[in-house]
């Protein structure tokens, strides 16, 4: 599922990002884009990231 349509980021591209040590919205942020633009997609980022780090 598309989570940032202006950069064209899955739910996927952050989980695995996350999973590689990028715990944080601004490494995501960095190496992705994720959020770069229109920031909608930021909230929702940050609750992948959050559900992801609860996994492990
Ligand atoms: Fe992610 Fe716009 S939807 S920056």
């Amino acid at each position: 599922m598309y989570v940032c349509l202006c950069r064209g980021i899955t739910d996927t591209q952050i989980r695995k990002a996350v999973q590689a040590g990028k715990t944080e919205f601004r490494q995501l942020k960095q190496s992705l884009e994720v959020g770069a633009q229109c920031g909608k997609c930021v909230r929702m980022a940050m609750e992948i990231i959050a559900a992801e780090l609860d996994k492990t």
